[in-house]
């Protein structure tokens, strides 16, 4: 469907691109989590602004914490304190939908997706993500994919085992290790890295639709089904190490490189960070293979960056937008990052072979949507479910656990 006509368009692209262009010195600050080992996807795309944008200083703020559990929190005091950031992350979903949309302090962005054509070139589920009450809010950057299995394949030779498919295949992989003196065959790290496993033992369980299922209102967590994906969560986190909770997710993953461990699941950032900062190529270096049970699923997440109201310098952040919804800017960033582009013409002559099969997924697969990484429950669920999993593992209470859930679910008005 064609929004606008051609020519008018065309206009009014000629009138931004003279806007971007004629940019004077300035400044814009973004606000991400991604510093340190997660950095170097974000510095690419910075120097591309710089380049294009010499006289504007770019402050690069991050405050550390996977999954940005510090920087949500950061973001907030400084949104509802009046200085917001020029563009900051967040999930496409729920998290920017459900918080900073509904409480009116984003700019709809629809202007900016007439005038670069980016209705034709995001995927039309991804558009739904970002969009609400006639408005587009952020800009996607990239899509990550949540549920991935991590390997060391040399060592998964030296145990003489494969990579399990089923929760159930993966419990007897596990008893197998463990009897060959593998004390902790599965690595997770502190509480959100928990979160992310459960996810993806809940789908591994109910199936993508029962899952979708769930966020729609239509399947209450106290269902047997999401009990008994309770139950299996909990005897899987019996094959994982003990000091989690002091981990992160980049600790984690060194486990798999080192041997420690044999298997790890998290989203496909660790990709990045195997290829990015450890230097290691895909199937020799570090293996993958879909979460057990959820072969055929993608499980997908969106990075984004919005424009809040009020933002200081915010040309400059609009041409931060621009290049970040680019082909050159998505085909910089994600190559680095793990993540394939959100885009659908991105060039893949430019990733390797991990991403090439994420994008291959992407098109086959069937989708939903992460919870843990803002796609489908509202910021009032995610934000307290963490206790409902610290206090399951200190009882793996599983009908206790579920019924929680709910509550919380009926709280947050999940599925309404
Ligand atoms: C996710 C985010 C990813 C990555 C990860 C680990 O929430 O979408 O891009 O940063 O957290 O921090």
């Amino acid at each position: 469907m064609k929004l606008f006509p051609a020519k008018k368009t065309a206009l009014l692209a000629a009138a931004l691109a003279v806007t971007s262009t004629a940019s004077a010195a300035g400044k814009l600050e973004i606000f991400s989590w991604w510093s340190g080992d997660e950095g170097p996807a974000l510095e690419a795309l910075v120097k591309l602004y710089k380049q294009r944008y010499p006289s504007v200083a770019v402050d690069n703020a991050t405050v550390s914490g996977g999954a940005g559990t510090n920087a949500k929190a950061v973001l907030k005091t400084r949104m509802l304190g009046g200085t917001p950031p020029d563009s900051f992350q967040a999930h496409a979903g729920q998290e920017l939908i459900g918080t900073w949309v509904v409480a009116g302090r984003m700019e709809d962005l629809g202007g900016l997706y007439k005038s670069e054509g980016w209705d034709k070139v995001f995927p039309k589920d991804l558009m739904g993500l970002i969009s609400s009450k006639g408005g587009v809010w952020s800009v996607p950057v990239n899509v990550h994919r949540s549920n991935v299995m991590w390997y060391n394949p040399a060592k998964l030779r030296a145990w003489g085992v494969t990579a399990p498919k089923t929760w159930t295949e993966f419990l007897t992989t596990c008893n197998t290790l463990k009897r060959k003196g593998v004390a902790a065959p599965l690595v997770v790290g502190e509480n959100w890295t928990q979160q992310h496993l459960w996810e993806s033992v809940m789908i591994g369980t109910l199936g993508p639709q029962g899952w979708q299922n769930l966020w729609a209102g239509k399947t209450k967590f106290t269902d047997p089904k999401v009990v008994a994906g309770f139950t299996t969560f909990g005897k899987v986190m019996d094959c994982a190490n003990k000091d989690a909770s002091g981990l992160s997710w980049q600790q984690a993953s060194d486990r798999i490189v080192d041997g420690t461990s044999a298997f790890n699941i998290m989203g496909d950032w660790a990709a990045g960070y195997f290829t990015t900062t450890k230097k290691l190529q895909p199937n020799s270096g570090f293996g993958w293979a879909a979460s057990p049970g959820t072969g055929g699923t993608f499980v997908m997440l969106a990075d984004s960056f919005g424009l809040p109201k009020g933002a200081k310098n915010r040309t400059e952040a609009l041409n931060w937008l621009r290049l970040m919804g680019s082909k050159a800017g998505q085909d910089a960033f994600n190559p680095l990052k793990g993540s394939i582009a959100a885009r659908t013409d991105s060039d893949l002559s430019k990733y390797n072979t991990y991403s090439k099969s994420a994008a291959a997924d992407w098109k086959r697969n069937k989708i939903v949507g992460s919870m843990v990484h803002g796609a489908v429950a509202p910021e009032s669920f995610m934000s307290a479910f963490g206790a409902v999993i610290d206090q399951f593992m200190a009882s793996k209470n599983a009908q206790g656990a579920a019924a929680a859930a709910q509550q919380l679910a009926t709280r947050s008005r999940v599925g309404q």
